[in-house]
């Protein structure tokens, strides 16, 4: 299929990755051992076979559970390097991956040794392949906004090393305008922000992320469709939507990939993206993504064309640098 040969070699850019969400079984396994910790499932086997997901929330108990073997420098630097190594394969030229500092601290370990193994990791791509990366905080939407607060607080010293900041985890029930007040702040300190909306949650959440957040981008923003209004309005304000295909399908968010919507979104003027989400949970990487769409969609070769080129026109490479890749 000459499609699928087109979307292996294009240079394709990765918006929206939590790197938590890259953590592989074996490789979960391999860390929980050398770091003495037990895991609630046995073998690798049996962790695979609990990746059946019926919503959000199913995903994200496994996801904060996986990510609890993480204790040392070096476990989010083989866990970076190992994300970076494979997408490099798939001639991903350009990441910005998130984190989830919260995730961590609740559990002791310390923002320092999150960042700089996650930050070690991008440099050294970036010295061996030209790879380059931003890296973007998220804050857990189930928490306080206070707690988000106290997680800038801890980030600051790192500000150097950070691009921009994002908003996850569990979406209904935790509009965005709970957390007006700390964008607010990060947008002060000059952080670049997104956030996850209409994945699972109504239209009205993507209207408070421009409204009330001013997000440059928007993760998934599948539900936008459902109003035409709010459709002009992100058209208008030129935001990305950093849309993932197979985590819809394994998270219900679609029902099927024939009916995934981002042909529409194309269609409708929206800057659409590919990107894989948490690809150890949800059956793939960057290619995988598109190799589904094409195999399911019907998807054009302009349309292929149009997502890689949005992918590069909308991150947040300086100017001369998409270039670069286009
Ligand atoms: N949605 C919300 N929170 C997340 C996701 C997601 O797809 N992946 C990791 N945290
Ligand atoms: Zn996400």
């Amino acid at each position: 299929n000459s499609l699928i040969s087109l979307a292996k070699k294009m240079p394709k850019t990765e918006l929206h990755l939590h790197i938590e969400g890259t953590f592989e079984p074996e490789q979960m396994f391999a860390i929980a051992q050398r770091n003495q910790v037990e895991l609630t499932y046995k073998t690798v086997d049996e962790l695979r076979e609990a990746y059946q997901f019926t919503q959000l929330q199913d995903f994200l108990d496994l996801y904060y559970q996986g990510m609890s073997v993480l204790l040392h420098e070096a476990d989010f630097y083989d866990l970076t390097m190992a994300y970076l190594t494979k997408v490099h394969s798939e001639n991903v030229v350009h990441v910005e991956i998130f984190f989830d500092p919260q995730g961590h601290l609740s559990r002791g370990v310390p923002f320092d040794v999150q960042i700089n193994g996650i930050h070690k990791a991008l440099k050294d791509a970036e010295a061996k392949w030209g790879m380059t990366s931003k890296l973007i905080m998220s804050f857990l939407r189930h928490l306080s906004e206070v707690s988000a607060f106290e997680t800038l607080e801890f980030a600051k010293p790192f500000l150097p090393s950070i691009d921009g900041v994002g908003l996850d985890s569990s979406e209904v029930g935790h509009p965005p305008e709970k957390f007006a007040n700390v964008f607010k702040a990060c947008r002060d300190l000059g952080l670049k922000i997104t956030a996850h909306a209409g994945e699972e949650g109504p239209p009205e959440y993507v209207w408070q992320a421009l409204d009330v957040i001013n997000v440059d981008r928007i993760d998934h923003g599948n539900r936008a469709l459902e109003d035409e209004n709010l459709i002009s309005e992100i058209k208008k304000r030129g935001l990305a939507l950093t849309v993932c295909p197979l985590s819809n399908l394994k998270l219900c968010v679609v029902k099927d990939m024939k009916e995934h919507p981002i042909r529409t979104m194309l269609q409708q003027g929206l800057k659409a993206t590919v990107n894989s989400d948490d690809p150890a949970y949800f059956g793939g990487y960057m290619n995988d993504n598109y190799i589904a769409l094409i195999e399911k969609s019907g998807i054009t070769k302009q349309e292929l064309l149009q997502l890689a080129i949005n992918g590069i026109e909308l991150s947040w490479m300086d100017e001369s640098q998409k270039t670069t890749h286009l």
